[in-house]
């Protein structure tokens, strides 16, 4: 008898935990506005990462300062962060139509299938890579989502090779021409170097206080990235 009653109550039990279950899963009413960071459990290398392959030269190509950041963005267009970029519209049409390259205007300007190429022809270009980035992160559906480990060799720091890249892809739009913000030009190594020896280059990277943080708005460098930077700095900051 006492089993019986036990075997029951688990059977009570278990129905109440799976009412529960879908309960939650069809609670109404909530609409969550845009996915969350989803780290990527593969780390597939075919997938291209929001925060790391696309979001790093967005800031420093587009976010420049009197261009697409948050305080009065050129021609209405925000792209100071995820969100900003997914509910941009030109002419009341999203730029970014997951999944469709070729109709989302974000991808559009940078091959002059539009009217009005970008970026601006004096400003500081996209690599071809950045811009390979861009329509691969539409083509798989435009997410919000982050690397799930850092593949940064720290062993690798060559101003060539590793260095300039970073620079290029984090800063020197922001840092380039008349966009000179701060008073800085990164475009090439004898400018790169001069910061160095200002005591600013791996100060403001490294957000030490006192220094503002670089680059400014959503996005951070890496922790393995502003690692390699230090040691190339320690390395006197060779031209190698
Ligand atoms: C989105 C634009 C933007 C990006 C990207 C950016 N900067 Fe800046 N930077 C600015 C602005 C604006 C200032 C001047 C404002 C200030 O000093 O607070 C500035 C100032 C600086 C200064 C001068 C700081 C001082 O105290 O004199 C340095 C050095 C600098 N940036 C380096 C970098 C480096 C290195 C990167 C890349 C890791 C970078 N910036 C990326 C906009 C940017």
């Amino acid at each position: 008898m006492h089993y019986i009653k036990m075997i029951n109550f688990r059977i009570l039990f278990a129905i109440l935990v799976l009412g529960l279950i879908v309960a939650c899963k069809h609670e109404p009413g909530k609409i969550i506005p845009t996915p969350p960071i989803v780290p990527l459990p593969d780390c597939d290398s075919t997938v291209i990462k929001f925060t790391t392959d696309v979001m790093p030269y967005v800031n420093s190509s587009c976010v420049v300062p009197g261009c697409h950041d948050n305080k009065g963005p050129a021609a209405g267009i925000d792209l100071s962060s995820y969100d900003a970029i997914m509910n941009a519209t030109v002419r009341g049409v999203k730029i970014v139509k997951p999944g469709d390259p070729l109709n989302s205007k974000f991808c559009r300007v940078l091959f002059l299938l539009d009217l009005v190429p970008m970026a601006p022809p004096f400003n500081y270009q996209l690599s071809n890579k950045a811009k390979d980035n861009f329509v691969k992160w539409v083509q798989q559906g435009a997410k919000n989502n982050a690397p799930c480990v850092t593949r940064v060799d720290t062993t690798q720091f060559k101003y060539r090779s590793t260095i300039a890249p970073l620079i290029n892809k984090y800063c020197t739009g922001c840092h380039f021409g008349n966009y000179n913000s701060g008073n800085v030009l990164l475009t090439r190594y004898s400018e790169v170097k001069a910061v160095v020896d200002s005591n600013k280059l791996y100060q403001v990277i490294a957000n030490i206080d006192g220094f503002p943080k670089m680059p400014t708005g959503v996005v951070t460098m890496q922790p393995n990235e502003i690692v390699q930077i230090r040691k190339w700095i320690e390395d006197g900051a060779p031209n190698n």
